[in-house]
């Protein structure tokens, strides 16, 4: 059986694809087999005009291969007229190419309003309406492929851009929120940052440049990410002239301050606070800062002989001292999420969790055992149903739902090392 990665009878719609980088998306997706839908509005680099010309072409290029295409002319800030054509001529959507783009390039001390507006609708909004018009589609049918099109203008920015490099950034944002969103339904949603040779990229690049970046280069990694196969999901990726690779976020050591720091704290301890030196940390996502904080409490929690030391890299000196948990007692030996429980505590009790009372509306009650087969050694009640909130330790039988897991995998979810759906072994009472 041949390996090749095939897209028969999957719909997949290009946003401009009318030339450049869309173009060739459009002539290889048809070529392997896809039903493709060719939106282009036809206008200049610029955003100016439209044509139906540019759709056209491409998709009489695909029909002349023998392939399967329609055009869309709408401009991507009508997301749900390019998804309409897709369902109306095939019926289904599996693949989005969010691609369409123009440049209104300008220093930020002369940019127009128009020239940010023209190029924050073109790209932002032309991502999210095509995606948002999809989104229902896929989740319906729990399956789908978004690639999204942001710039290494917008991941580290660049003179001349910051319309362009706001939208760009803002795109990969919604990728991997797309992601997590889209993971319980089998949607994937990536980013890529291509290099082309393109009408877009003529005038800022040498010739010499220009010929070594085919706009075919940037297919083979698209295509993959749009395959069934591909289990990748949140990611950007860069990519052109045949070099591909991913990116990601890095944090520094950091330093974790006993209580408030002044201004002058922070300019003491400023180099500790940058330092990448040490141990590699690469969140990705916006709970891990949390988990972080917990990290190093637990770590100070199960060395409790040894001093908190203060403001240095990466360890919290708040982290050695006991937390005083309010009503909770615990009892018995100590277990690593009782630390971890009395934090919850002391942040009910701080005011701040009246907020998760309203929004929640429930009590949560956690059995947690020292080890798998053992009896519970703790319950703890998380009532967000009533006042600021409490977290307990103690009976209640007037729980919404029973969580029932070990110590470790306790601690392990918290950190978020630990997906809470494998994790529960009890739901719902
Ligand atoms: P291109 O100008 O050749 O192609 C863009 C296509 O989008 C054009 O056919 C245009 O008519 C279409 N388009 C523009 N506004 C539209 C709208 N409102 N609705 C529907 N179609 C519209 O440019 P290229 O280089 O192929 O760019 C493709 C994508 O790659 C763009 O999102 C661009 O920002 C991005 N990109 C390209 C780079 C490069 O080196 N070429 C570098 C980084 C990002």
């Amino acid at each position: 059986m041949s390996d090749t990665l095939r897209f028969d009878n999957k719909v997949v719609v290009v946003t401009g694809a009318g030339s450049g980088i869309g173009r060739e998306y459009a002539l290889f997706f048809a070529s392997r087999g896809a039903k493709v839908v060719v939106n282009d509005l036809g206008g200049t680099v610029k955003g100016e005009g439209g044509s139906n010309a540019a759709a056209d072409k491409v998709v009489n290029e695909i029909k002349a291969a023998g392939g399967i295409a329609v055009a869309n002319y709408n401009s991507v800030e009508e997301g749900e007229k390019i998804i309409k054509t897709a369902m109306d001529a095939f019926g289904r959507v599996d693949v989005v190419i969010n691609n369409a783009g123009i440049l209104r390039d300008v220093s930020f001390a002369n940019m127009k309003k128009e020239d940010w507006d023209l190029v924050i609708r073109v790209h932002l909004n032309g991502t999210y309406a095509v995606a948002r018009a999809a989104w229902p589609i896929m989740r319906q049918q729990k399956y789908g492929r978004i690639i999204n099109t942001s710039s290494g203008s917008g991941l580290y920015g660049n003179f001349g851009q910051a319309n362009y490099s706001a939208a760009k950034l803002g795109i990969h944002g919604l990728t991997q929120t797309l992601a997590k969103e889209g993971e319980s339904r089998n949607i994937k949603v990536n980013t890529i940052a291509p290099v082309a040779a393109t009408r877009m990229t003529e005038t800022v690049m040498n010739k010499e440049m220009l010929e070594k970046l085919n706009p075919k280069y940037v297919v083979p990694l698209v295509a993959y990410l749009a395959h069934d196969s591909c289990e990748e999901s949140g990611a950007v990726f860069e990519c052109g002239g045949g070099y591909f690779s991913k990116l990601r976020y890095q944090r520094s050591q950091g330093v974790c301050f006993d209580g408030i720091p002044t201004p002058e704290d922070i300019r003491n301890n400023f180099q500790q606070i940058i330092d990448f030196e040490g141990e590699n940390d690469y969140p990705n996502n916006n709970t891990s800062i949390m988990a972080k904080f917990l990290d190093e409490s637990i770590k100070a929690k199960l060395k409790p002989k040894v001093a908190p030391v203060k403001q240095t890299g990466g360890q919290c000196p708040n982290a050695g001292k006991t937390q005083t948990a309010g009503t909770s007692q615990s009892s018995g030996s100590s277990l690593q999420s009782d630390q971890l429980f009395e934090m919850m505590s002391a942040f009910m009790n701080s005011g701040d969790g009246a907020s998760l009372v309203t929004k929640v509306g429930a009590i949560f009650a956690f059995d947690i055992l020292p080890a798998k087969g053992q009896p519970v050694a703790r319950r703890w009640i998380i009532d967000l149903k009533n006042g600021k909130g409490s977290v307990t330790q103690g009976k209640s039988d007037q729980v919404d739902a029973t969580f029932t897991m070990t110590d470790e995998d306790f601690v392990a979810v918290c950190k978020g090392t630990l997906n809470p759906q494998n994790a529960f072994m009890t739901v719902i009472i």
